[in-house]
C-alpha cells in the first residue's frame, strides 16, 4: 500500500503566530480524517520547533531544503541529521525554486537525496518541466532525466523516497495540469522507477502546482496520484484541510 500524503510547503511564508494557529487547527482536524491521509507541514526551518510542538504527532513535519554536507563550516546551512534531531520526518529536495533561483542541479539533488535517505528521513524529490519544455514536447523526457539523475544514489533505500511532480508553469500561477495530464506524467514516472529497479508500485507520487480545494478531488481520483504538494493553499488552514479531505 502506498502512503497517501498531503504536504503543505509554506516556502518563505508564515510566522510564529501562524505556526501556532494553523498547526493547532490542522492537528485537530487531521485527527478526524478517515481516509488514511498523512498530513505533512513543511515550514521555514526557523519555525520547525514551533510546528513540531503544535503538531503533537498528529501531523508530520518536513524541512524545505538541506545542505549537501553532514556538518561543518557551511554558514547558513542545515543538515538532514539536524532536521531529524528537530523532529522532522521529511525533506523536500530539488524544488523547482531551488533549481531555478539557487541553481541546484540534478547532481546536487542526487547528493542531497543520498544524505537524506541515509539519515532515515524521507526525501520528497521534486521534478517538473518548464512551459517551454512542455510546449516543445519534451516534458516526459525532461522529467525522466530528473528522476533518473536525482535518484541515482538512493541505493536501495526506496522506502525513504517520495517523488513530487510539479510542472514549473503550474506553480503559483493558478494553472494546474489537467487530471489526465498529471496522471499521464505520474504513470510515466512510475515506469521510469520500475526501469531503475525500484519497487515502483510502493512509491508515493505527489502532484503539486496550484492545487486548491476546487481541483484536488479530480487530481486525487487518478490512480497514480498518491497525494499533493500544496503551496499557497497550505497557508489557509480551512482550505488545506479540505484538500486533505478530498481523498477518495
Ligand atoms: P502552489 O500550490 O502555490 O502553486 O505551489 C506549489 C508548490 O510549489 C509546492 O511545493
Amino acid at each position: 500500500m502506498r502512503r497517501k500524503i498531503v504536504a503543505g510547503n509554506w516556502k518563505m511564508n508564515g510566522s510564529k503566530d501562524l505556526s501556532e494557529k494553523l498547526v493547532g487547527y490542522v492537528r485537530t482536524e487531521a485527527g478526524s480524517l478517515d481516509n488514511g491521509v498523512e498530513v505533512v507541514i513543511i515550514p521555514p526551518a526557523i519555525y520547525i520547533r514551533d510546528v513540531v510542538g503544535q503538531a503533537g504527532g498528529a501531523v508530520s513535519v518536513g524541512v524545505q531544503n538541506v545542505g549537501q554536507w553532514q556538518s561543518g563550516a557551511y554558514t547558513g546551512e542545515i543538515s538532514s541529521e539536524m532536521a531529524k534531531d528537530s523532529g522532522c520526518d521529511y525533506v523536500l529536495v530539488g524544488h523547482s525554486e531551488r533549481r531555478q533561483i539557487f541553481g541546484e542541479t540534478d547532481e546536487l539533488v542526487a547528493e542531497k537525496v543520498a544524505l537524506v535517505v541515509a539519515s532515515g528521513l524521507t526525501a520528497i524529490v521534486c521534478v517538473g518541466e518548464t512551459l517551454e519544455e512542455r510546449e516543445s514536447g519534451s516534458a516526459e523526457s525532461v522529467v525522466e532525466s530528473q528522476v533518473r539523475q536525482g535518484l541515482s544514489a538512493v541505493s536501495g533505500a526506496w522506502k525513504n523516497v517520495v517523488v513530487a511532480y510539479e510542472p514549473v508553469w503550474a506553480i503559483g500561477t493558478g494553472k494546474t495540469a489537467t487530471a489526465e495530464d498529471a496522471q499521464a506524467m505520474h504513470a510515466s514516472i512510475r515506469t521510469v522507477l520500475k526501469e531503475m529497479g525500484a519497487p515502483a508500485e510502493e512509491i508515493s507520487l505527489l502532484y503539486g502546482g496550484s492545487v486548491k480545494a476546487d481541483n484536488a478531488a479530480a487530481l486525487f481520483a487518478e490512480p497514480d496520484i498518491d497525494g499533493g504538494l500544496i503551496g499557497g493553499a497550505s497557508l489557509v488552514a480551512e482550505e488545506f484541510i479540505s484538500i486533505c479531505r478530498y481523498f477518495p
